[in-house]
């Protein structure tokens, strides 16, 4: 509609005016807001923008892939794509508690961020998903003295985490600022997004390891994937993903006695997680239907090897929240 046009052609005029000729640098995500935001920035400023995409290892299945497949090849941005698997997973061996894996996550996040800005770099500013509900809580910003501007002193996706040093001081662009979540979506699909981006479930930015419970291992995370895979394909065949708010599987680190065949089976469980929520602070358990349950369960159980039992997590937010850690 006219209004999404009119708030696109005065973001790229206002983008022009602030960043001029210099270079623009965007941690990409892949989710809705830094993915709007980049087709955004690439349609006014082209290649002075530079997209950072941090592959943690955490993603869901095919996720890296897809993503690189869709934003340089097919829409030919520049992302720059950065292989840190090794290194977070590293990072996570032997760590059980759950806050303490977020920062461990989010503290590399930070040093891989840095390394490879200053590779890439220098840049002037750092384009930012920010949306209004976010500005509203404007911790990690502060004004620069001399202009004015919003200055990052935090990355946005990983919060709680140690500020950026003082000469990693980027200048912020926030094209998306005076938005809603519902707005950007149609921002996005405005700007060509494919609707597997602007209709996706939240993600965490910590990723699969917040699913795992405990330590996070090579094992469990191919289990997790697969597992995850098997439960949002049955929810989009069903027809029920665009009416969910997220839906996801979660491995427990625990192990069961089952039987396959007539083999003794002693392995992990894992639990279907799908709730409905406006806004992510509430949310309640979805009741799925038991067919689509039973069909979930049954390809989890034969095609993931690793897994004998699947359950069904029946708590809404509060007392539960949304994830398991
Ligand atoms: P909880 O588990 O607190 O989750 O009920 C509420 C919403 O926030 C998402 N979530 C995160 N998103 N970084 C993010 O970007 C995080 O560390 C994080 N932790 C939780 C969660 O998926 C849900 O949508």
């Amino acid at each position: 509609n006219w209004t999404t046009e009119i708030f696109i052609e005065e973001a790229m005029n206002q983008i022009r005016y602030q960043v001029g000729d210099k270079r623009v640098l965007l941690a990409l995500s892949g989710g809705v807001d830094s993915s709007t935001l980049a087709f955004l920035l690439h349609r006014t400023i082209g290649n002075q923008l530079t997209c950072m995409f941090i592959d943690q290892g955490f993603m869901r299945k095919g996720e890296p892939e897809f993503l690189m497949d869709l934003f340089e090849r097919k829409f030919h941005l520049q992302v720059h794509y950065i292989n840190a698997r090794e290194r977070f997973i590293s990072k996570l061996s032997g760590i059980f508690d759950p806050e303490e894996k977020r920062k461990i996550i989010g503290t590399e996040f930070i040093r891989v961020f840095e390394e490879e800005s200053k590779r890439l770099g220098p840049f002037d500013y750092l384009a930012q998903g920010t949306l209004y509900p976010d500005v509203i809580e404007s911790a990690g910003i502060n004004l620069d003295s001399k202009s004015g501007e919003r200055v990052a002193v935090k990355i946005k996706s990983h919060h709680n985490v140690g500020g950026l040093p003082k000469d990693l001081q980027f200048k912020l662009v926030e094209p998306l600022r005076r938005l809603f979540k519902d707005e950007v979506r149609q921002v996005g699909r405005r700007l060509g997004l494919p609707e597997e981006i602007v209709c996706r479930h939240p993600f965490p930015g910590p990723g699969l390891a917040i699913r795992i419970l405990g330590d996070v291992t090579h094992e469990k995370l191919n289990i997790l994937r697969d597992a995850d895979f098997i439960v949002r394909e049955e929810i989009k065949k069903g027809g029920l993903y665009s009416n969910i708010w997220q839906a996801f599987a979660v491995l427990l680190p625990v192990r069961s006695v089952g039987v396959m065949g007539d083999k003794r089976t002693y392995a992990f469980p894992i639990v279907i997680r799908c709730v409905s929520s406006e806004d992510g602070m509430t949310a309640d358990w979805s009741r799925l239907p038991y067919d689509l349950l039973e069909c979930i369960s049954n390809r989890i159980v034969n095609e993931v090897k690793g897994v004998n039992r699947v359950v069904f997590d029946v708590t809404s937010k509060p007392p539960g929240t949304i994830e398991w850690e």
